[in-house]
């Protein structure tokens, strides 16, 4: 319609915990993520998505190019979204090994994590778990996975004032505000990524959808 002004598309998210515990605090993370998106972020929607059914990457699982059906599952719903959040603890200095089993499982042909945007989060010991969150972003670098720079979020889980009750809900507002803040950057660059990708004529990568 003529003077319509374009709404703009809803933005998929898919929410990965790196941690398979159950009283995760990072699965806590995510969950108050989609909440906050539900409440206050227009145009953006976030799932979770369980790698906890995932098998050990091994290519001997591999028939004819097919993948296990758990994988298949979790390679369709990385497909389907536009952008991913990684939350996940940091372990021995890097990352932790569910989430590089799902990384790695989504990463064989056709590379699935290609040309999507993405953010971390990260509640860890006293690191705050920066040493994953880099390791992570280099992973990125070959998977054209695209992260945004700013802001970053990390926060120490053991550190009083409790950040989360009993059930596993975020009490503390500014550590809300400051995620908030990043899924606001996350929604902002992968509409930025996604105009600037599909109005050019070549790509430059070799896996671009
Ligand atoms: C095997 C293992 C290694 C860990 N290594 C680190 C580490 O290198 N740096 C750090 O900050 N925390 C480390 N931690 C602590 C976790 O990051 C921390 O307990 C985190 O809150 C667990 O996340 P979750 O609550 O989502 O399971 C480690 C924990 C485990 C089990």
């Amino acid at each position: 319609m003529e003077g319509a002004v374009a709404e703009k598309p809803v933005i998929k998210v898919a929410a990965i915990c790196g941690s398979l515990r159950k009283a995760s605090f990072n699965r806590s993370l995510l969950r108050s993520a989609i909440q906050l998106c539900k409440e206050s972020i227009k145009g953006m929607e976030i799932e979770y998505i369980d790698i906890a059914p995932l098998p050990m990457q091994n290519t001997d699982l591999e028939v004819n190019g097919t993948y296990p059906p758990a994988v298949e599952a979790f390679r369709q719903k990385i497909r389907e979204a536009d952008s991913v959040l990684f939350a996940s603890p940091e372990c021995n200095y890097s990352i932790s090994a569910p989430l590089k089993n799902a990384i790695d499982w989504a990463s064989r042909p056709p590379n699935v994590w290609a040309n999507k945007a993405a953010a971390i989060v990260s509640v860890a010991g006293g690191s705050r778990g920066a040493r994953w969150q880099y390791h992570l972003r280099q992973i990125g670098v070959f998977l054209d996975l695209h992260f945004i720079n700013k802001p970053e979020f990390f926060l120490n889980g053991r550190q009083p004032p409790a950040k989360f009750d009993s059930d596993g809900k975020l009490i503390d507002s500014a550590v809300g505000e400051e995620l908030k803040k990043l899924l606001l950057s996350l929604q902002a660059f992968t509409l930025r990524l996604q105009d600037n990708f599909f109005s050019s004529t070549e790509c430059p990568s070799s896996s671009c959808r």
